[in-house]
């Protein structure tokens, strides 16, 4: 795929990850992920592993500097509080922070590949939290705090950021560690849901 540097960062980053947005999107939505709350457990269990994998880019000094404001966006806390409230097991948690652990995000230039990922997915989160306030009677203090919406606004709160990712002076090699840095963290969740909310889940067709 083509990349020039007239296209915006944040731009280039939403075309090179469309298509990995949408089969990640489609097969979540066919595991049933709010069906009941073993099926959200599972769902939160996916999350915990994205989080966790890249929580140190929300501490890291060097990231810090060239976007500020990161350790506020950090959304693993409520996660975690999310998968206690639901009672996902303290063993299992271990387990998907081991994983997440062993994941080598690499350079800070993929990590903002990473944390595009991360920060995007709070969009699409709007839409979710819709499905679990109904079907399973949880809300942003029980269980789903993690898609809670920033006190800005999601809107507002998205565009500073892509806005932080949009002044970036990075250079041709840093802009495509960026770019491959996000199909690093698409590729990985995808493989956490394939791992994580696929037991006896009924599928949608
Ligand atoms: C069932 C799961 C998901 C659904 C249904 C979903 C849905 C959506 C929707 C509807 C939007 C667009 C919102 C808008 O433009 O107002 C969006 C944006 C986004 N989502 Fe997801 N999402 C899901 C999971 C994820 C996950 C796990 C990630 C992280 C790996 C993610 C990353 C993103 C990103 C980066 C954007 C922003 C795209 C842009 O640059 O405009 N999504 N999502």
């Amino acid at each position: 795929m083509t990349d020039t540097q007239a296209v915006n960062l944040s731009l280039a980053l939403r075309e090179r990850t469309h298509d990995l947005h949408e089969i990640l999107d489609k097969r979540v939505m066919q595991l049933n992920p709010f069906a009941d709350t073993a099926h959200y457990g599972g769902f939160l269990r996916m999350q915990l592993r994205l989080h966790a994998a890249a929580e140190w880019l929300y501490h890291d000094e060097n990231m810090v500097q060239l976007i500020p404001d990161l350790k506020n966006r950090s959304r693993l806390n409520a996660v975690q509080h999310d998968c206690d409230d639901l009672g996902v097991p303290k063993t299992e948690q271990h387990i998907d922070l081991n994983i997440a652990d062993s994941v080598d995000i690499g350079t800070i230039y993929q990590g903002i590949g990473w944390l595009y990922a991360l920060e995007g997915s709070t969009l699409g989160a709007a839409m979710l939290l819709k499905h679990v306030k109904h079907q399973l009677n949880l809300s942003e203090t029980h269980g789903a705090s993690h898609m809670a919406a920033h006190n800005d606004g999601r809107a507002t709160h998205w565009k500073q950021f892509k806005a932080m990712l949009d002044a970036l002076p990075l250079t041709p090699e840093q802009r495509e560690q960026a770019l491959t840095g996000a199909t690093q963290a698409f590729i990985f969740v995808t493989r956490a849901v394939n791992e994580v909310l696929v037991f006896d889940a009924v599928e949608a067709n």
